[in-house]
């Protein structure tokens, strides 16, 4: 291996130890350190003290030639013997301890040959203070870390399963979308893929590396949505707290902020919010000062938005601030040949990890046909799911299967009317009450075209209530 030298060469500016010196060093070293080790070339421990190894759990004769990095994970030493640079002071942690630590190269004729290092305080009761701020901005990291995931968009558009044509129109709209920074409308029924679309943008933008910020409208109380929606500044109302909120506008700060719902929002908000988009800043509940924001809107909503401005409960100029782009979401059936597909792709989510036969008998794909889907492809999920769970997954799903968990049955209708009703199997009370109230819901969502707060009237609940239903019934856990 002649003429081949892999030690890297030591620029001689940086503090480093003779390895000459270090030898002479050792002893001292043993008697003197809280802590000391000496790696190779290869950052292996060639030496270590006891008080080291101790503080390690280990004896010096176990940890010698093992690779620093498999005994102390969060070591920086082998950057050290690479790169040549010291760390004069720095703080390591081991296990649950933190440790204060030197580290530095060890040079040999211009070339780093391993390194030195040591623990400088093991016992941090005098650093107190100082260690005590380092935990808080540990935790607190995590904590915005843990923060950061949850804003983070889940769905890019291969999750927006179709192939009609009415569905790669809606893909072609939205990589329009994801390529400009202009506000986006989604329009389209209850379960159409507003959601997947509105995360699948950002996505696929240039902020897909920023926030992705979702508020619901309609399930937000409306005398939280202010403070929800612009923050709340320290001490601003009894009960407030000292610590500042921050609202959705200054989360989703430089990313997207994903307004669904967007017909529900109530009059004097929409003023608000006019006034955030057109100044780009925003005030804090309580505060009075305003502070700038980025944000890239894109809104959603299932309402008649036509019918609202017509009404005057929606202002058309906060409408035509938001709809730049509009992109309109098929029902399903006006896509019926995704059927297959989208059957395939959803039964293949549900059943996974699991046994289930995850898949439709012949025939079986023409009852779905048939069917006109007031809730679209949320509840063609929701009928593959519960028709799954009543065959238990032993066989693919027939045509039966799936005629009796649709709450429109065409053919069983027939049968009633002719008087054949067969004996309705029993099932616990809770299942059979929650199959009235979804098919009540189905039905009065059909015959309000979607609008959820007719729904709503004209079952006798309120919306939110009508929208917590939803939720619950489906099962769904968005955003
Ligand atoms: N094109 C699609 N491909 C695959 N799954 C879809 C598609 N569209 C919707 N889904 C599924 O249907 C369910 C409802 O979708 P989503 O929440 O995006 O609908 P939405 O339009 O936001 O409905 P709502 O107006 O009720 O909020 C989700 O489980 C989603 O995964
Ligand atoms: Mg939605």
């Amino acid at each position: 291996m002649t003429g081949v030298d892999p030690a890297p060469s030591y620029d001689g500016q940086a503090l480093g130890v003779a390895r000459g010196l270090l030898h002479a060093l050792l002893p001292h070293l043993e008697q003197a350190s809280a802590g000391a080790v000496t790696v190779d070339q290869d950052a292996r421990i060639s030496w270590i003290n006891h008080s080291y190894a101790r503080l390690l759990g280990a004896t010096p004769e176990r940890l010698v030639g093992r690779p620093i990095r498999e005994i102390i994970p969060a070591t920086r030493m082998p950057e050290t013997v690479r790169t040549g640079q010291p760390k004069l002071l720095d703080v390591m942690e081991f296990r649950d301890q933190q440790f204060v630590v030197t580290r530095l190269p060890v040079v040999e004729q211009g070339r780093v040959v391993g390194g030195l290092g040591f623990v400088v305080y093991d016992d941090l009761q005098h650093l107190a203070p100082l260690m005590g701020k380092y935990r808080r901005l540990q935790e607190d990291l995590a904590v915005a870390r843990r923060a950061l995931a949850r804003r983070t968009a889940r769905y890019s558009l291969s999750d927006f399963v179709g192939a009609s044509p009415a569905a790669l129109e809606v893909k072609r709209r939205a990589r329009l979308a994801a390529g400009r920074e202009t506000p986006v409308m989604l329009l389209g029924e209850t379960g159409t893929g507003k959601e997947i679309l509105a995360q699948a943008i950002h996505s696929a933008s240039a902020r897909s590396e920023r926030p992705f910020v979702g508020v619901n409208l309609a399930a937000v109380p409306e005398n939280l949505l202010e403070a929800e929606f612009f923050g709340v500044a320290p001490g601003a109302y009894t009960g407030a707290g000292d610590r500042a909120r921050e609202g959705k506008f200054q989360l989703a700060h430089r990313g997207t902020l994903f307004l669904d719902e967007i017909g529900d929002m109530p009059l004097a908000l929409q003023a608000k919010l006019l006034r955030v988009l057109e100044e780009q800043e925003v005030e804090p509940l309580g505060s009075n000062t305003v502070q700038p924001v980025d944000v890239r809107v894109i809104a959603a909503t299932s309402r008649d938005m036509d019918r609202m401005l017509a009404e005057g409960t929606f202002r058309s100029d906060l409408y035509y601030r938001l709809n730049v782009l509009e992109i309109r979401v098929p029902p399903l059936r006006e896509r019926l040949q995704d059927l297959g597909v989208l059957c395939e792709t959803l039964l293949e989510e549900i059943a996974l990890g699991g046994e289930l036969h995850a898949e439709l008998a012949p025939g079986a794909l023409d009852v779905l046909h048939r069917y006109h889907w007031p809730g679209n492809i949320r509840e063609l999920r929701n009928a593959l799911a519960q028709a799954l769970t009543m065959n238990e997954g032993e066989r693919a799903l027939t045509a039966d299967d799936l005629a009796a968990v649709l709450p429109l049955r065409p053919a069983a209708a027939e049968e009633t009317a002719a008087g054949e009703r067969p004996a309705a199997p029993v099932r616990p009370l809770a299942e059979t009450v929650a199959a009235a109230e979804k098919a009540a819901i189905d039905s009065a969502l059909q015959a309000a075209r979607g609008n959820r707060s007719q729904a709503a009237r004209m079952l006798g609940i309120s919306r939110s209530v009508l929208y917590e239903k939803m939720t619950k019934l489906s099962g769904k856990n968005d955003i």
